[in-house]
């Protein structure tokens, strides 16, 4: 069953879930050694909390059990919003997430999506979470459709996502998104070596970062 918005009395039970199965799964995060299953993270935690607080989120819970089953967090992005992010990144003490949200924050700043599409808010899908147990069933697809209709009911023009792996990259695609750019981890960890700084490899088969992109008509 898919709900949205995502009430806040259920903040707690979505915050649970990535603990326990995006935090530790997701392709940066593991290629990073971010958190081991269950650990909370604060920075991430943070995160999700402001997206969830934007009140665009939906999250998929089991019927019989009413736990948590998927989410997908869904944020407003603004003009400046990531220039202003990346440069709040050198005030944080957890070098991992600082090199994580470098890399996909240098991808995003290559780009103007608004500017392209004449727009001054765009519909972000941040976090695209299974649980574990209820993978490769069309979950993810069904979280990210339903957020489409979420954007759209609130005039957005523009939905995008930051797909980290292969298989997030494969259900955007399903859901008719499109890669606008793409960054391969092998050339990214490249230059990371060259100016001294921990490469991230993210392990098989995921081998770039897409920003993907779905125009609402
Ligand atoms: N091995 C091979 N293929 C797989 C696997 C696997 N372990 N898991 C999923 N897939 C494939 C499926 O076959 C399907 O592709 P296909 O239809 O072309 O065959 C696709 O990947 C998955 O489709 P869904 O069933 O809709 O996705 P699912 O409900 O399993 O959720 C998700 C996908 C969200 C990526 C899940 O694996 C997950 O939570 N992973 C950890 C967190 C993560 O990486 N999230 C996305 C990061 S990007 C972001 O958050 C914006």
């Amino acid at each position: 069953e898919l709900r949205a918005p995502v009430r806040e009395e259920q903040f707690a039970a979505v915050i649970a879930h990535l603990r326990h199965n995006f935090f530790a799964d997701e392709p940066l995060n593991r290629a990073v050694a971010l958190c081991a299953p269950g650990q909370p993270h604060a920075e991430l935690e943070a995160h999700a909390l402001a997206t969830l607080r934007d009140g665009l989120s939906c999250v998929a819970l089991h019927g019989a059990t009413g736990q948590v089953a998927g989410v997908a967090l869904n944020g407003v992005t603004r003009p400046g919003d990531v220039a202003r992010a990346r440069a709040a990144l050198d005030a944080l003490a957890d070098t991992k997430f600082r090199r994580i949200f470098s890399l996909l924050y240098g991808a995003n700043l290559q780009l103007d999506l608004f500017g392209a599409h004449g727009v001054d808010r765009v519909f972000e899908c941040r976090i695209l979470s299974v649980d574990r147990r209820w993978r490769g069933k069309g979950l993810a697809c069904a979280l990210l459709r339903r957020s489409e209709a979420i954007a759209r009911q609130h005039g957005f023009k523009v939905l995008k996502e930051d797909a980290t792996g292969l298989f997030s990259q494969r259900v955007a695609e399903r859901c008719g998104l499109r890669a606008v750019a793409q960054v391969r981890y092998v050339d990214a960890a490249a230059r990371d070596e060259a100016s001294g700084h921990a490469p991230i490899l993210p392990p098989r088969p995921h081998d770039c970062l897409k920003v993907m992109v779905k125009i609402l008509h």
